[in-house]
């Protein structure tokens, strides 16, 4: 198969339209319909190797699998250079970047004419969610990078099956993606094409379109993940009704047979992709709990006609974290990406595999890191990026929920919000209602990460892990967030978690990992009324007894150091709530107003 000009499949004008305005535009050399093929993909590996884009890793130790070094100043999303364009700057409220629309769509023209000289334009339909679900949606992406096609294959559904749904005349979401680096009078091309000066993640929410130029990385690129599946789809969760949430999807089958689902929400790179795959226990699994996979980030949630709300997951594959993942702690993502995966920053090993830090308790003696330079444990640096990542289909994930493309959604008993916190937060509570559950994850914080820019360890508040995805007014989310709940028939219960307490001595409190299935236990007994709670100034609380504690010797001293806070830590903290409040003010909704004097009131009087 040769990567040369190939005809659309498709008679729908207004995408024909769209798509002849954007070649005129880029003035690429030629233009690509992905078809979403295998002979596809492998074709454009191909041609990436053949370019040095991508290494091809050892088909014996990971089969049908690439290796990406990207360029190092294009590692992450860059969230100063995200935008969300609305009409009016009030529409898109204080925790946005906003440009005036015409004024950003000239100066996107300026930066698009002819910026695919000498490139590919490769046009790549794709569904979030099963093809054919009431709750998915389709876009487009125009792109000149094929590390974004042969991602997005991996990603979302793609090609052919994708145009047929479309049909003639459906909807679609156009989203324009150039890595910004024209290829100009026989240039020779470097291997991560970029332009980090010029960077720009612009979203028109009105017009339901998006526009990226100059990173070829992860959220900034593959433009169905954050850019439509949560900002855009935010803004279309608005106006019809549902929810569009940065949350992981499982199930848990307990001895009974019984099957609960529950969906979480964590600021990056906390450990979600770990709790979306969790291993129970041993013990526990020999009582018969098994927890299933449905999605690791994002969750399209909508209220069914049985008065309860149903989730899918909008994509077909994982965008996880490689550093820290070890069959030790997640052996779930590491078969995942046992074979068909696409690494990007990792280090490649001398046996053609890959490695990075917390894979291996010990690293091999010489690698050539993620800067594609000779590394050995002697470097004063790491070996992979700390936000290099895998790319593998979720189909390869051993603990798949048997129901992960059901058409209509998973019906959803509970929601767990959760952040890193070294102190004050105790391991879970419950929240008393839905509009209390509202003001817990609107009031989460966590320590930073590295999957966006700043620096690691610093608090910074995250309501329901969704601060740079919400493609609209944050107070305005909250409002639809308590109409979306309390419309229901049958709520979610709502609980906070965090894995990441310190002792007064410094040490973790809690072991983390499969042993959170013991937390996820009482969760799942709480939504569905078998278990016990103590009332709380912060909520329902399980008391020492109502935890399972088969095969785990956990003292009762750590549990109570574990749970305890302290009232005024919390006078404390309440405050600082009111500082993202008052940054919101003019929009939010009383009942977090309410909520929070409910709180102080709790706190004085206990
Ligand atoms: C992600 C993120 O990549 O949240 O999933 O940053
Ligand atoms: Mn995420």
């Amino acid at each position: 198969m040769s990567i040369v000009e190939t005809l659309p499949k498709t008679n729908h004008s207004a995408l024909l339209k769209w798509v002849d305005k954007m070649i005129k535009m880029c003035e690429p050399d030629s233009v690509h319909w992905a078809d979403g093929s295998q002979a596809e993909a492998d074709a454009l590996f191909d041609r990436m190797v053949a370019g040095g884009m991508c290494v091809k890793l050892n088909e014996e130790k990971r089969p049908n699998s690439y290796l990406f070094r990207s360029d190092p100043r294009d590692v992450a999303r860059v969230e100063s250079r995200t935008y969300i364009c609305s009409n009016s700057k009030d529409a898109a409220g204080p925790t946005n970047n906003w440009e005036e629309p015409r004024k950003m769509r000239r100066k996107m023209k300026e930066l698009f004419q002819g910026c695919m000289r000498g490139r590919t334009m490769y046009v790549i339909p794709f569904c979030m969610g099963p093809i054919g679900s009431p709750i998915s949606q389709i876009g487009v992406e125009v792109t000149d990078s094929p590390y974004v096609v042969v991602n997005m294959r991996i990603m979302a559904r793609i090609g052919d099956p994708v145009l047929e749904a479309l049909g003639n005349r459906g909807f679609f979401v156009p989203c324009l993606h150039s890595v910004g680096q024209p290829l100009l009078g026989g240039a020779e091309d470097v291997s991560w094409p970029c332009n980090p000066e010029n960077t720009y993640i612009v979203h028109f929410p009105e017009e339901r379109t998006i526009v990226s130029f100059g990173s070829g990385y992860g959220g900034n690129a593959l433009l169905g993940k954050k850019c439509f599946a949560l900002r855009i789809a935010s803004c279309m969760a608005r106006d019809e009704g549902w929810l569009a949430e940065h949350m992981l999807i499982l199930g848990v089958k307990e001895p009974s047979g019984k099957k609960t689902y529950v969906s979480a929400a964590f600021p990056s790179a906390c450990g979600k992709t770990n709790f979306a795959m969790l291993i129970p226990p041993k013990n526990m699994q020999d009582e018969g709990y098994e927890v299933t996979c449905v999605g690791d980030d994002i969750a399209w949630i909508k209220p069914g006609d049985d008065g309860r709300l149903h989730a899918i997951n909008p994509e077909a594959g994982f965008f996880g974290v490689a550093p820290g993942t070890s069959y030790a702690t997640n052996p779930n993502a590491m078969e995942s990406c046992s074979r068909d995966t696409i690494f990007t920053n990792v280090a490649l090993t001398d046996d053609g595999d890959v490695w990075w830090e917390g894979m291996t308790e010990e690293p091999p003696a010489h690698l050539i890191d993620w800067r594609g330079e000779d590394w050995t444990p002697d470097s004063d640096r790491l070996a992979a990026h700390p936000n290099s990542r895998f790319t593998a289909p979720i189909r390869n994930c051993p603990c798949v929920d048997p129901d992960w493309e059901r058409p209509d959604g998973v019906p959803i008993s509970a929601f767990i919000y959760g952040g890193r916190r070294d102190t004050d937060v105790p391991l879970v509570f419950q929240a008393f209602n839905w509009n209390h559950g509202v003001y817990l994850g609107a009031t989460m914080g966590s320590q930073k990460t590295a999957a966006a820019e700043g620096k690691a360890g610093e608090l910074r508040r995250d309501p329901m892990a969704m601060q740079p995805f919400i493609g609209y007014h944050m107070a305005d989310y909250f409002r639809h967030y308590i109409k979306v709940g309390n419309r229901l028939k049958h709520r979610p219960r709502v609980f906070h978690v965090n894995w990441f307490r310190k002792s007064r001595d410094g040490r973790w409190l809690w072991p983390g990992f499969g042993e959170n299935m013991r937390v996820l236990k009482w969760i799942v007994e709480r939504s569905t009324g078998q278990a016990h709670g103590v009332e709380t100034a912060l909520g329902w609380m399980p008391a020492y007894k109502d935890i399972s504690w088969s095969g785990l010797d956990y003292p009762q001293e750590d549990w109570e150091e574990l749970m305890d806070f302290d009232n005024n830590a919390w006078k404390e903290i309440t405050l600082q709530h009111e500082g993202l409040f008052i940054q919101l003010h003019d929009h939010l909704p009383k009942e977090m107003v309410y909520e929070r004097e409910l709180l102080k009131s709790r706190l004085l009087g206990t």
